[in-house]
């Protein structure tokens, strides 16, 4: 099957933020569409929004006058359901309730055609449930845009246990046809976005509550060197903590409480204080006029280190040799166990044991651990942590020479896997189960990620990169350090590990 007809009409429902935005890119895709919402009145001051900031894009010019005017006559406001009787595709977009919603996908069911598809834009609700009790149940699914809907290129595609894969089909090729990077998926709590992001908040929030580091210094590691748009803590504050604390613990009730999704005790504090993010002038930072954001915490030393021995592999941390070397350092490298040895100082990329608990297995004194980095050739920021006693001279002399190579380092206290490498870790766990359980392909997990809430790179792909041994190992080490369930690596991992595979072979 192929996107629908451009002559095809469509219809929203609901003309708040979200139907309002897919109305839009319908109609700049070149449908007729019919906006309807209960309120009086509340789709035509939509179209009049639309028409605003279509006006801005052509006051910017960035859109042609034209564009706008064609546009808008694209968009009709109705005010009665009846109108709809020839549409083709309905997207609801009204209040998040199953109740609600049923009763309207009744309703349409009477008045569309037979033909016509029945999307909902439900970023939580099972399509399965709001599609049972119909007479065609097939015909309903998700389509799952992202806010604002106009600028972000994900849209989900969620079939429901009854829902036709002819129609998803249908919808992928047409979400396509409307510019956008549609992703197929059944209906699970979730879907993939909202399930696999969860580890993201998750993990911050953990190091946070054990006191690792503080919110400034865990989010300038995500961003500097974790190569994400923003860290957990500010990233949550612009959300909102009632809306990111909500999801998450509609997806841990909906997976039977399981301690992967589980909520964090500081986040609801938050909720509680109606310390809310940005909207209330306070989440984690302060946003009161005048406020100062605080700054993360670095570690500087003033050694002075011309040369470094790399023992062996340092897996993804290799690309540290050629930095090192375009900073002038003399690298000497010979065979090892994946090491880096600089004065008195051993560095090893984590491999999600403590600092402490590896110095002693291994024998090693005065050991560095180092956290990931997206790109070890770019980062600006690099975390580390130490067991402790290690000699001070030592621990300058590590610092000396990252600093060397031009990044900044924050220490962290020694917990296992770090910032970047534990939330990646978990990260592609969480989207190896999803593969596991048929949620969706590996290829769109990651795309999904990336489109839908711009992942420098799909977790899976990541993982890859990473290697899967490695972050098998880190998972494992998590969970004996812990003995925490939450930790526990996907069979997926474990399968593609055994099997010498990647998990885009
Ligand atoms: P909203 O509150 O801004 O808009 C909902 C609109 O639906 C309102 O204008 C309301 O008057 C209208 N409405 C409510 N019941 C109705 C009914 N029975 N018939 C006709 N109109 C009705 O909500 P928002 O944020 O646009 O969300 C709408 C849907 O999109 C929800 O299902 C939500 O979960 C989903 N969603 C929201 C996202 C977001 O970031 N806000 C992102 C992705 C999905």
């Amino acid at each position: 099957m192929t996107a629908l007809n451009i002559n095809a009409r469509i219809a929203v429902i609901g003309a708040g933020a979200m139907g309002a935005g897919i109305a839009q890119v319908a109609a700049q895709a070149g449908h007729t569409v019919l906006l309807l919402d209960n309120r009086p009145g509340a789709a035509a001051q939509a179209i009049e929004g639309i028409g605003r900031q279509l006006g801005k894009r052509v006051d910017n010019g960035k859109l042609a006058a034209g564009s706008r005017t064609a546009t808008l006559a694209r968009l009709l406001a109705v005010e009665a359901i009846e109108a709809l009787a020839d549409c083709e595709l309905v997207i609801e977009a009204i209040v998040e309730n199953l109740e609600v919603k049923r009763a309207l996908l009744r309703q349409l069911e009477e008045i569309c055609g037979e033909r016509c598809i029945l999307a909902s834009n439900t970023s939580s609700l099972s399509i399965t449930s709001i599609a049972a009790q119909l007479n065609h149940p097939q015909r309903v699914l998700g389509l799952h845009f992202f806010n604002p809907a106009p600028v972000m290129a994900l849209v989900e595609i969620v079939s429901g246990l009854a829902s036709d894969p002819a129609l998803a089909a249908c919808l992928y090729d047409t979400a396509k046809a409307w510019g956008k990077k549609p992703v197929h998926t059944r209906s699970t709590p979730g879907f993939i976005v909202n399930r696999v992001a969860r580890p993201y908040y998750a993990e911050s929030l953990r190091l946070l509550q054990e006191g690792t580091a503080d919110c400034p210094t865990l989010d300038a590691l995500m961003r500097d060197a974790g190569g994400f748009a923003m860290g957990a803590f500010e990233l949550t504050d612009l959300i909102g903590h009632d809306v990111n604390y909500a999801v998450t613990c509609s997806v841990f009730d909906a997976y039977y409480g399981d301690t992967r999704f589980l909520p964090s005790l500081i986040q609801k504090e938050l909720v509680d204080a109606g310390r809310l993010g940005r909207k209330s002038g306070h989440g984690f930072y302060s946003y009161a006029e005048g406020a100062v954001r605080p700054q993360p915490i670095t570690f500087n030393s003033e050694q002075p280190v011309e040369t470094c021995v790399i023992e062996g592999d340092l897996g993804v941390a290799n690309a540290l040799i050629p930095r090192l070397r375009e900073h002038q350092m003399e690298v000497i490298q010979r065979d090892g166990q994946g090491l880096l040895r600089v004065g008195d100082a051993v560095l090893a990329l984590s491999d999600g044991r403590m600092a402490c608990q590896r110095a002693k297995e291994d024998g090693l004194r005065n050991l560095i651990l180092l956290d990931l980095a997206f790109d070890y050739s770019k980062a600006s920021r690099i975390a580390i942590s130490y067991a402790a006693g290690i000699e001070p001279s030592a621990l300058e002399q590590g610092v000396a020479l990252l600093q060397r190579a031009g990044f900044t380092i924050s220490v962290l206290s020694d917990s296992p896997a770090l910032a970047v490498l534990r939330t990646v870790a978990m990260l592609a766990n969480e989207a190896a189960d999803a593969v596991l359980q048929g949620v969706a392909s590996a290829a769109d997990i990651d795309l999904a990620m990336r489109a839908g809430v711009n992942y420098p790179q799909g977790p899976l792909a990541w993982a890859d990169a990473i290697g899967l041994e490695h972050v098998l190992n880190v998972l494992e080490n998590l969970q004996a350090s812990y003995g925490e369930e939450r930790y526990r690596p996907s069979l997926l991992l474990r399968q593609r590990v055994a099997e010498g595979r990647t998990f885009h072979d």
